[in-house]
């Protein structure tokens, strides 16, 4: 269940008649448990309550119902029930059916209410779904009850007008609903004089079956988008006419409304009895986007993106500096002037803007400065100076594009309300302004500059090669000389893979004059080319939230030297971070935000989250592509290791056709003595082998006993199989091999022992599951294998710090690492090794396998889950990391940044010769002027 979903169970269970020995399981049910759950605590399977009418579900919630009026003192036996401990309850509720009163224990934080108003609270008990959630939809659902309403309506009224469901209508749809939106905002905020009157009026003029509804509410909607003077020609009825002069662009064109049916109508109802007026439009405008898609709105609620992450983008790149700004100007009434004039030419744009929250946080945050100012220049009272215009987006969708325009009216109306009162708010709000500042457009086609164009007079325009495509929209025109621009968004990320051939197009045009490995890109590399372009014809900088793939591996060779070659650096950076949603069921995705100017910067600004997860940043002297704050440098494949670590090589790849291995199955099948089978079968290593457990076996047979083996009839079957596959193989390499079908590749096994590492782990487990095998074992080419090595090799790959540099340098498919001996083991920068240092890496490892020892038969994928890791085994990780920073720098790292920091400096000296041979250029283009 969604957080929609959930508010809609609870508002029912709360309008239901109270049932004493019903409600806590009706009340679990809610909170998406499943029936089976449910049954078990009914039968008192699960229950572990020990207060008469309690329900105690395990890391969950104590609930009790009781006798009227002893509500307080139920409450106090759950909290004090040691039963609520023992169980880790996370809630306890009590109610009577009047009333209900119930504690989030760890935070202590309390809820009493009215028994029926509980579906006000429900995202007090999100988290009993899972979910969880920030303080704004905590203790104020109006936002998702809000989409919850018009979800309902869009679908029924789809139902209903199946032609307003095509592509040809979809805008219409669209419009029409940000039309109800801004109408259900205006009349819960008295612009539309009294309360409730756009509903209310809906409600007394139209038929309850809905039949002429669309005709009550075109009315309206012709009302206001005719200017008062026109009125009395206009022939309006007298219920419309109250209505004020909206348009601002809103109303004008078609006022064609959807058909509805009695269902629609009544959403329709319901919807305008919610209090819109204090609905927040970043959170609003995030969540109703989904509305009108139907892949999203399974998920409503789960898109918009926390306004603590937007500020991560929009502080450093431009907030703090305006906010330093009035602290340094105290009370003196010149600066102050001074800054309220710079705000009201800076100009905020969002070239993926959705429903515009970027837009939305930083106008808000411009007018709590703007506020202060005015404060303190005793000029409470004035009017803003700044232009709800300057805060532009670009959108390609058509709803949320829609909607962001609307988040900022609804922002600025709301900021009116606090900073001016009420009053004044509307007496300036209507009619709405005509430009549309936000674009319904691909941003990777639009040029940038006529949507934001040149701001300086020193700057000018000229007819540009940069940005192809041309515009067809009207260019906004409005007096911004010498003004700043801020680029700021979360565009989409979409890797190379998954890209469609519309994306490829989009990248090609923007990157393929200048490299030829753009076909590598993600799709968020537009927005950063572009963007760099656009920094290029005029002062602007710009900061991206982005996958981290753009920071790692082969990505960065790829795309930073063309962003350098326009003249911009990293200015500032966050490394690594969870972009977690509003209420996620999951920890969101992991991102970077990268903030790139060409303007001189002295000092550069690297945020990161030190290991024990305290948010922390450093001025730093450079900041480089993989978010390092050492100088460029671009870390290149190896054929051999730059330090004395051992040579590592591939498993022995079979291009087989799957005839060499052999699960037990097949080898029983063969049935072959046991003295064959020590002689030509060995245990066998992919990486399912390796990492799940797995038992497999393969055919391995010496060059000098071909003849022998070929006297078994099921091996030499299988050999048969062999060369026939790679016969018709299309690889000509993989022919070649046909001559020899008894073997592997190159075949190569281990003296003694062989040190195991997969070439594809999951970033989520906290180490690379590095491990030892018998030296008779066959290591698959799915793994990579270091052959008789000393065991402190083990304690180099086991460790957090070729984690990190592994994360950084080597490519990631999704969230899982993909390995590389060249890119990530030869260039792991490791400082020489005295044989003591060897001797307790060693000992590290070996610390490590004995852990794993202890928990026979689990296997490594068991022993890495990071929600079980056993604890003797993340101690000896932990030794061993201790043991190995200690080698580096005499202490632990404080964090993955002063990690790489180290490991980078390291490496830039290890290379240094070959890097000014030319040994590490990029395979970039070299960067040329498009043909004029
Ligand atoms: C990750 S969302 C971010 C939206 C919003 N800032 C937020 O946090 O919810 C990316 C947005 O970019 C839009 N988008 C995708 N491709 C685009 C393109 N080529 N041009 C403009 N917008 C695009 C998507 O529709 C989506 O609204």
């Amino acid at each position: 269940m969604n957080a929609v979903e959930i508010e809609t169970a609870v508002s029912t269970l709360a309008s239901q008649p109270f049932d004493t020995t019903e409600f806590p399981f009706a009340f679990l049910a809610a909170f998406d448990n499943k029936e089976t759950t449910l049954k078990r605590l009914r039968k008192g399977e699960t229950n572990g309550s020990d207060l008469v009418g309690g329900v105690l579900q395990r890391n969950n919630i104590h609930i009790a119902t009781c006798a009227s009026g002893q509500v307080g003192e139920t409450l106090r036996a759950l909290r004090l029930s040691p039963k609520t401990a023992a169980a880790k309850a996370k809630f306890i509720l009590a109610t009577d059916g009047e009333t209900l009163e119930a504690e989030e224990l760890a935070t202590g934080e309390t809820v009493a209410s009215e028994y029926k108003d509980l579906a006000q609270h429900f995202g007090f008990f999100l988290p009993l779904a899972g979910i969880s959630t920030i303080a704004e939809i905590k203790n104020d659902p109006i936002d998702i009850k809000a989409t919850g309403r018009l979800n309902k309506l869009y679908v029924e009224l789809l139902k209903e007008n199946l032609e307003w469901a095509t592509e040809a209508r979809r805008h219409d749809m669209n419009h029409f609903m940000a039309r109800l939106i801004f109408c259900f905002f205006a009349e819960d905020t008295d612009i539309f004089r009294g309360s409730g009157t756009f509903t209310s009026t809906i409600d007394q003029m139209s038929e309850r079956d809905g039949t002429n509804t669309h005709q009550v509410i075109e009315t309206l909607f012709r009302a206001m988008n005719i200017d008062i003077p026109d009125r009395a020609s206009a022939n309006l009825p007298g219920w419309a006419d109250g209505f004020p002069y909206v348009n601002g662009g809103l109303f004008s064109g078609s006022t064609n409304v959807p058909r509805f049916s009695r269902i629609a109508r009544s959403y329709l109802l319901r919807a305008g009895e919610l209090n819109w007026r204090d609905i927040n439009p970043d959170i609003f405008g995030s969540m109703i986007q989904a509305v009108a898609d139907e892949g999203e709105r399974g998920a409503l609620g789960m898109h918009y993106t926390s306004v603590p992450n937007i500020l991560k983008v929009l502080n450093p790149l431009f907030l703090d500096e305006l906010r330093a700004q009035l602290e340094a100007a105290g009370d003196n009434p010149r600066m102050l002037l001074n800054l309220r004039k710079r705000m009201a030419r800076i100009r905020v744009f969002d070239p993926a803007c959705g429903s515009g929250n970027f837009l939305v946080i930083a106008y808000k945050e411009m007018r709590a400065i703007e506020a202060e100012i005015n404060r303190r220049r005793d000029e409470e009272l004035n009017a803003s100076e700044i232009p709800i215009e300057n805060f532009r987006g670009i959108e390609v969708r058509d709803f949320p594009a829609e909607i962001a325009r609307l988040a900022l009216v609804i922002a600025q109306f709301q900021c009116d309300v606090r900073y001016r009162g009420p009053l004044v708010a509307r007496s300036v709000f209507l009619p709405l302004k005509k430009e549309n500042w936000i674009i319904c457009g691909n941003a990777l086609r639009l040029d940038w500059l006529s949507v934001c164009p040149s701001t300086g007079t020193t700057v000018r325009l000229v007819a540009d090669d940069l940005f192809a495509t041309p515009l067809e929209q009207t260019e906004i025109d409005f007096a911004n000389e010498g003004g700043e621009t801020y680029i700021c968004g979360n565009p989409p990320y979409l890797g190379s893979t998954w890209q469609q051939a519309a994306h490829k197009d989009d990248l090609q045009q923007i990157f393929e004059w200048r490299t030829d490995t753009w076909k590598a890109l993600d799709y968020v590399a537009g927005w950063f080319m572009k963007a760099a372009d656009y920094g290029t014809k005029t002062s602007a900088v710009s900061a991206f939230v982005s996958t981290n793939s753009i920071c790692q591996g082969q990505q960065v060779p790829f795309l930073w030297p063309l962003i350098f070659d326009t003249g911009h650096e990293i200015v500032f950076a966050h490394t690594s971070l969870k972009w977690s949603n509003l209420a996620s069921h999951n920890a969101g995705v992991t991102v970077v935000i990268v903030g790139i100017s060409n303007q001189a910067q002295r000092i550069r600004r690297l945020y990161s989250v030190t290991d024990s997860g305290e948010p922390i940043s450093k001025d730093v002297p450079f900041i480089n592509a993989y978010l390092v704050p050492s100088q460029n440098v671009v870390v290149e494949k190896a054929m051999r290791p730059l330090t004395e670590v051992s040579p590592m090589d591939f498993g022995n790849k079979a291009d087989d056709g799957g005839h060499l291995t052999l699960t037990p199955y097949q080898l029983d099948e063969m049935r072959i003595d046991w003295g064959i089978r020590a002689r030509f079968i060995k245990q066998f290593y992919g990486s399912r082998e390796f990492i799940n457990g797995e038992t497999r076996y393969c055919i391995w047979i010496g060059d000098e006993d071909v003849d022998d083996a070929m006297t078994v009839p099921t091996i030499a079957r299988q050999i048969e199989l062999v060369r026939q596959a790679r016969e018709s193989s299309r690889d000509a390499y993989a022919r070649s091999l046909a001559r020899r079908p008894h073997s592997f590749k190159t075949p190569r096994i281990a003296t003694n022992h062989v040190i195991v590492t997969p070439r594809v782990s999951s970033e989520n487990r906290a180490f690379l599951p590095v491990g030892v095998m018998d030296g008779s074992a066959v290591i698959g080419d799915r793994n990579f294998a270091i052959y008789d090595a000393p065991l402190w090799n083990m304690a180099l790959i086991a460790s957090r710090l070729h984690w990190v540099w592994i994360a950084t340098v080597c490519v990631r498919m999704r969230t899982d690492f993909s390995y590389s001996n060249t890119l990530g083991w030869n260039t792991f920068p490791v400082p020489a090794l005295t044989e003591q240092n060897k001797a307790v890496l060693t000992q590290c490892a070996e610390n490590i396998l004995f852990a794993r020892e202890t928990h026979y038969p689990a296997t490594i994928a068991d022993l890495y889950d990071p929600e079980t890791m056993p604890e003797n085994l993340r101690h000896a990780h932990e030794q061993n990391d201790e043991t190995l920073e200690r080698i580096y720098i005499g202490r632990r790292f404080r964090n993955d940044t002063e990690r790489l920091e180290k490991l980078f400096e390291m490496y830039t000296r290890m290379t240094a010769a070959p890097q000014l041979e030319g040994k590490a250029q990029p395979a970039v283009k070299k960067t040329r002027k498009r043909a004029q």
